[in-house]
């Protein structure tokens, strides 16, 4: 029997969000539905909301979540009813040439539930994600499930299903920042802030925090920042520099995607340097840059897509570090709110009053 429970969703091109009834169907052969308890609201939910992702509207927000598996069609092994899980937006295919080449990090047919959810006239809705997790259930492929240990709050395991992970990714996978690098991070909202904390796990020297807030730039130092920029006051490239011996970054991180902080990050490097684009740029964006620096300065420019993680390997792992109190995931928590705030949720993510609110079921 498909259910019906409450949803936030995206009617329009920055329309406000509401809260309306969803349909559920039952999970079909290889999904899942599972009863949502906490789901982050990440910066790509405002991206959605303002049309920049696609134009695919109504949205189901939020993908940033975990919960307990309710129920499983056929042939899932995977997981059971019961299990808490947190959702993931790479469910590795196994086949494609990625996954074929040893690299399932980067499959490039990840798969989502085949069946939709609508609302209640029959419209269909295009998941956040492929996930949908401003829900009080969403349906999707048992394969986004990823069981993790219970003892950990929802509100806090979620967390790793997008942004989190992604920054953390972002400078252990894709930039592989390691002992006694120099590591700078452009933007130093809850992606930007786990950056920082992926850094600081990896064993890097010195860590600069870089955004035109001071209050970030306060709580980034809280996350293991060692030094702090504000690149309104100041040239980002040139006190990157200062604080590098004159040479720059081994590791610039920028986590706001934006072509004017893309380029701080770009000159903000050392020669043979990494630079990691985490940020999710919009359609209109443009980046110019003479080839000749692009040649001249040597190294890796990299794109990180969910901070390269391999679902299965990384979130079971981050949640140890966390039980084992080396890193904090819960300071990443601002507040804690209700399917009825997403709208203020996203105001506050705008003024920079919070690194996560989280929606509570
Ligand atoms: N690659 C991925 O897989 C992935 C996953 C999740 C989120 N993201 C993206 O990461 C970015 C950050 O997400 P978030 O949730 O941390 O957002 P956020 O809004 O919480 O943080 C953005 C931060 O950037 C700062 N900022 C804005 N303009 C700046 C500038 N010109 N210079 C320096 N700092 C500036 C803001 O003050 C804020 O602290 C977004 O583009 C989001 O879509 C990417
Ligand atoms: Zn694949
Ligand atoms: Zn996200």
């Amino acid at each position: 029997m498909p259910q019906h429970v409450q949803g936030v969703i995206a009617p329009g091109r920055n329309e406000p969000v509401r809260v309306e009834t969803i349909v559920i169907p039952d999970p079909g052969p290889g999904e899942a539905v599972v009863k949502i308890q906490a789901c982050g609201v990440c910066h790509t939910d405002l991206h959605y909301k303002q049309g920049a992702i696609n134009d695919e509207f109504p949205f189901l927000l939020g993908h940033e979540a975990a919960g307990i598996v309710e129920s499983v069609g056929e042939g899932v092994t995977d997981v059971t009813p019961g299990d808490f899980v947190v959702l993931n937006w790479r469910a590795v295919c196994g086949t494609c040439r990625a996954c074929l080449r040893g690299r399932p990090w980067y499959c490039f047919a990840t798969h989502n539930a085949k069946q939709r959810m609508t609302l209640l006239d029959g419209t269909e809705l295009s998941p956040a994600l492929g996930i949908g997790a401003f829900a009080e259930k969403t349906l999707v492929a048992a394969g986004q499930c990823t069981k993790v240990d219970p003892a950990v709050a929802p509100e806090v395991a979620g967390l790793l299903g997008c942004g989190v992970m992604a920054g953390i990714g972002a400078a252990i996978n894709t930039g592989n920042v390691g002992r006694g690098d120099t590591v700078a991070v452009i933007g130093c909202g809850g992606v930007g802030d786990a950056a920082i904390v992926g850094s600081r796990l990896a064993g890097a020297a010195k860590i600069i925090a870089v955004d035109i807030d001071d209050r970030k730039l306060e709580t980034a130092k809280g996350m293991g920042a060692t030094h702090t920029v504000n690149s309104r006051s100041a040239d980002a490239v040139e006190a990157i520099r200062e604080l590098t011996g004159g040479f720059g970054a081994d590791v610039v991180i920028e986590a706001v995607g934006r072509p004017e902080t893309y380029r701080q990050a770009f000159y903000a490097r050392d020669l043979a340097g990494t630079v990691v684009l985490v940020g999710v740029p919009t359609p209109e964006m443009k980046l110019e840059l003479p080839l000749l620096d692009v040649f001249g300065r040597g190294g890796a420019l990299k794109s990180s897509w969910y901070g390269d993680c391999l679902p299965s390997r990384d979130f079971p792992m981050l949640i140890d570090l966390h039980q084992q109190g080396r890193i904090d995931l819960a300071a990443f928590v601002t507040e804690t709110i209700g399917l009825g705030d997403v709208e203020k949720a996203f105001a506050r993510m705008h003024e920079g009053d919070v690194l996560r609110s989280v929606v509570v079921l």
